[in-house]
C-alpha cells in the first residue's frame, strides 16, 4: 500500500488517497443499467475478475451459496425475455392513472441488448442443515448471495462496465427456462456489458418516480424514532455534505 496523505490517515490500514477515491468513485458512479448496452463482448479475464470479486464477497458461515449462470445465446435471452414481458404486463396494471403511464414508459430491462446476462442463485442447502450464523434467521444465505450481486456491481463499475438487475418475473418461469434444482434459488438476473454512456442519475430518480432520501433521516440514535444525541447535530451536518458530495460526484473532503 502506497503511503496515505490524508491527514487523518493515522494507521497503516489505511488506503492511500487515490485509492479511497476509486472505491467510493466505483460506489457513487455505479448505476442500474438498462438502455445504454453496447454489444461488445466481454474479455475471459474481465469477466473473471468481476466473478472473482462475487465470489470474494461475506457469507454466512462461510456458507459461498452462489453460482453463477452465464447466459449469451439469443435463443436463452429471448425465453428469458418473453418471461420478463409477461410478467411486466401484469406489474403495469398494478399501478393507477399517471403512474401507470410513467411505468409503460420506464425501460426496465437490457437482456437481449447486453451481451452476457448472468444469473447469480442461492443454494440454500451449501453447507449442510445447520449453519453457523443462520441458526435462527434462515434467510441470510439469501443476503449473502445478494453481497455477492454488489461486490460484482461495483467490480463491474470498476471495469467500465454497466450492470442491470432485473428481477420482474415470475420466480418459476426463471426457474424453469434455466432449469435449475428445486434447492437452487434464482437471486439476481444481471444484464451485463459495456455502455455507451453511464447516467448521473438513478433512471426512476430522472423519471420523478422517487427521490433519493436525506441519508440525515434515516440514521436514529440508540433507539428507533432517536434522532437526538450528544454531537448529532454535527454528525448530521456532515451527512449532508456527504450526501452532498457524493450526488455532485465532488471528491470527498478527506480531512
Ligand atoms: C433487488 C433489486 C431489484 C431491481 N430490479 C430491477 C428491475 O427489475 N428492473 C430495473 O430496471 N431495475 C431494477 N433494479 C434497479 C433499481 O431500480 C435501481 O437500483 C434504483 O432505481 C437506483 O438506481 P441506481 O442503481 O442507478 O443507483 C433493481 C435493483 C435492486 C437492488
Amino acid at each position: 500500500m502506497s503511503q496515505a496523505t490524508s491527514p487523518d490517515a493515522q494507521h497503516e490500514h489505511y488506503f492511500a488517497d487515490d485509492a479511497r477515491d476509486a472505491v467510493y468513485r466505483a460506489i457513487f458512479s455505479r448505476r442500474d443499467v438498462r438502455g445504454q448496452f453496447l454489444p461488445t463482448p466481454i474479455p475471459d479475464e474481465t469477466l473473471a475478475r468481476i466473478l472473482t470479486a462475487a465470489h470474494f464477497a461475506p457469507s454466512v458461515g462461510y456458507m459461498q451459496p452462489w453460482s453463477f449462470v452465464l447466459i449469451r445465446e439469443a435463443d436463452v435471452k429471448q425465453r428469458i425475455h418473453a418471461a420478463f414481458e409477461e410478467a411486466n404486463a401484469e406489474a403495469a396494471e398494478m399501478f393507477e392513472g399517471q403512474r401507470q403511464e410513467i411505468y409503460r414508459e420506464l425501460k426496465l430491462e437490457g437482456i437481449r441488448e447486453a451481451p452476457i446476462n448472468i444469473l447469480i442463485t442461492c443454494d440454500r442447502d451449501r453447507a449442510g442443515p445447520v449453519v453457523i450464523g443462520r441458526t435462527h434467521i434462515k434467510a441470510m444465505d439469501i443476503y449473502s448471495a445478494v453481497c455477492a450481486v454488489q461486490n460484482l456491481w461495483l467490480a463491474a463499475r470498476s471495469e467500465g462496465l454497466g450492470v442491470g438487475w432485473v428481477s420482474i418475473f415470475h420466480q418459476q418461469a426463471l426457474k424453469e427456462i434455466i432449469g435449475l434444482p428445486e434447492r437452487i434459488i434464482p437471486i439476481a438476473y444481471l444484464c451485463l456489458g459495456q455502455v455507451s454512456h453511464f447516467k448521473e442519475k438513478p433512471e426512476l430518480e430522472a423519471a420523478g418516480w422517487r427521490p433519493r432520501l436525506p441519508l440525515e433521516e434515516l440514521v436514529h440514535f440508540e433507539h428507533w424514532g432517536h434522532s437526538d444525541a450528544d454531537g448529532a447535530d454535527k454528525l448530521k451536518a456532515a451527512l449532508r455534505a456527504a450526501q452532498q458530495a457524493a450526488s455532485t460526484r465532488r471528491r470527498f473532503a478527506l480531512d
